[in-house]
C-alpha cells in the first residue's frame, strides 16, 4: 500500500511545524523543484564529513572510496534508466546535458539545408541551445505543429518529419502542458528518415519509469533536483556510438589522455570525455541515495499515485467556473490553470498568503502562451509525498480567494 504519511515523515521540508505566512506549508511547485528525503542529505554531508577527496586524479583510500561511490551511481543511473554504465554522462543538470548534446553533436554534424524538429511546448533548455546551433551551423529551427490540446501527436510529427530533419529534440512530459509523448513511435519514426531523437526527461524521469533501450532513443537528459536529489547535477545518457562520436563541450582536467604543443588533445572514451573538471561529487552521493529512495517505492507506485492525485484534483475543479484548466487531460501531476479575470502572479501571490506555493509565469516556456492565449499561466505541480488533503486546500483557496489585497488584510 501507498503510505503518503510515512514517505512524508523522511523529507524535513515536509516537517509538521513548518509554516509559510503563519499557515501550514503546502508546496505543490514540484515541477520546478522537490523537497529532498532524509538520506539524500545525509548521504551529501557523508561525502563532506566522512570521505572527501577528488574523483580519478590519486592513489590513495580516501580517493578510491570517492570514486567507487562515483562508479556505483553510475551503476545505479544505469539500471534506473535502462542503459549501458558507459552510457551514463553526469552533467550539471538537465540543461547542461541538453547544451552538451547541442554543442558536441549538433554543431559538429548540422549544416545550411539541414533541420532541427521541436515543438513550441518546450522548456527554454531545450530550445536555446538549439537555437544558438542553427545561429552558428545554418540549420534551420522547425516546430510539429500542436494539436488543439496544446500536445504534440504522431499525426502532426509526420506532417513535418522529411529526410531533411536531421535532429528531433522534445521533452518526453511538457513543464507546462504536461502531456506524455509515445517516445518509442517517435523514435522509429525519427530513425527511419536518419534523423537522432533526444528526449528533455526533466519532466518524467522523475515520474515513472524508463526504459532508454527498449525506447530506442539516442540522448536523453534528466536533473536529480527534480528527483528528490541535489541541484546541480544530472545526467547526459547517450547511445555509445553517438556518445563516441561527438565533440566534448567542456574542455580541461579528468577528460584527457594526453595534451600537447601547439593544440593537440586526446581525449578518454566517454562518459570520461564529457566530465572535464572536478563534478558535483557530493550531488553524485546525494543521487545515488535519491535513486535508492525512489527505487524503494517503485517508480510505477509513484506514476500511479500521482495519476490519482491528478484525478483526484481534475474531479475537485470540475464545474468550478471561475477556474480555467489548460490541461484537463494530461496524465500527471501537472494542473495548469488560471482563475478568471485574475493575473496569475496575483493569484499565486494571494496563494502564497494563504501558505501554498505553486509556479505563475511563464514556466521558461515563453513561445508556449502565445499559443495558449494569454500572457501567464498558474501551475500547481504533485509528486509522491503530495497529499489530497493539500489539494483541498489549494481548491478551496482558488474557489474561495480574494484578490492580494483580500489576503493582506485578512
Ligand atoms: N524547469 C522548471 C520548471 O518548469 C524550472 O519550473
Amino acid at each position: 500500500m501507498y503510505d503518503v504519511k510515512e514517505i512524508r515523515k523522511q523529507f524535513p521540508m515536509l516537517d509538521e511545524n513548518k509554516k509559510m505566512q503563519g499557515h501550514k506549508l503546502v508546496y505543490l511547485d514540484n515541477a520546478s523543484t522537490t523537497f529532498k528525503p532524509q538520506c539524500v542529505i545525509d548521504a551529501m554531508n557523508e561525502y563532506y564529513t566522512e570521505c572527501t577527496a577528488n574523483s580519478h586524479r590519486g592513489d590513495y583510500d580516501l580517493m578510491y572510496l570517492v570514486d567507487k561511490r562515483v562508479r556505483d551511481t553510475r551503476k545505479l543511473v544505469s539500471k534506473f534508466v535502462n542503459c549501458d554504465i558507459d552510457e551514463v554522462v553526469f552533467t550539471s543538470g538537465d540543461t547542461m546535458a541538453l547544451n552538451t548534446v547541442a554543442f558536441g553533436y549538433g554543431l559538429k554534424y548540422l549544416t545550411k539545408g539541414d533541420v532541427i524538429l521541436t515543438s513550441e511546448g518546450e522548456h527554454a533548455s531545450n530550445l536555446l541551445p538549439w537555437f544558438r546551433v542553427s545561429q552558428m551551423t545554418g540549420a534551420e529551427m522547425r516546430y510539429i505543429p500542436l494539436d488543439e490540446d496544446g500536445c504534440v501527436t504522431i499525426e502532426n510529427l509526420k506532417k513535418v518529419l522529411d529526410k531533411t530533419v536531421k535532429v528531433v529534440s522534445l521533452a518526453h512530459v511538457g513543464n507546462v502542458m504536461g502531456y506524455d509523448l509515445d517516445v518509442k513511435a517517435i523514435a522509429k519514426l525519427c530513425h527511419e528518415v536518419g534523423a537522432i531523437f533526444i528526449v528533455d526527461g526533466a519532466q518524467s524521469v522523475p515520474h515513472m519509469k524508463t526504459d532508454f533501450k527498449d525506447w530506442d532513443i539516442d540522448f536523453l537528459a534528466f536533473s536529480a533536483h527534480k528527483m528528490c536529489g541535489p541541484t546541480g547535477i544530472g545526467c547526459l545518457i547517450g547511445k555509445k556510438e553517438l556518445l563516441q562520436n561527438m565533440d566534448p563541450f567542456i574542455l580541461g582536467g579528468g577528460m584527457n589522455e594526453t595534451f600537447t604543443k601547439p593544440n593537440n588533445v586526446v581525449t578518454f572514451d566517454a562518459p570520461a570525455k564529457f566530465e572535464g573538471g572536478t563534478q558535483n561529487i557530493s550531488g553524485i552521493f546525494g543521487l545515488k541515495a535519491a535513486l535508492e529512495f525512489l527505487m524503494s517505492i517503485g517508480m510505477d507506485n509513484i506514476h500511479k499515485y500521482e495519476l490519482e492525485l491528478k484525478k483526484y484534483a481534475m474531479d475537485k475543479l470540475k464545474g468550478v467556473e471561475n477556474v480555467v484548466i489548460y490541461n484537463p487531460k494530461a496524465r500527471n501531476g501537472i494542473v495548469t490553470f488560471n482563475v478568471k479575470d485574475r493575473f496569475s502572479q496575483d493569484e499565486s501571490t494571494y496563494l502564497n498568503y494563504k501558505g501554498i506555493a505553486i509556479r505563475s509565469g511563464q514556466h521558461c516556456d515563453k513561445l508556449l502562451n502565445c499559443y495558449l492565449k494569454t500572457p501567464a499561466t498558474c501551475r500547481a505541480s504533485f509528486y509522491l509525498y503530495t497529499t489530497k488533503e493539500e489539494i483541498d486546500y489549494l481548491v478551496e483557496n482558488l474557489i474561495n480567494g480574494g484578490d492580494i489585497l483580500d489576503a493582506y488584510f485578512n
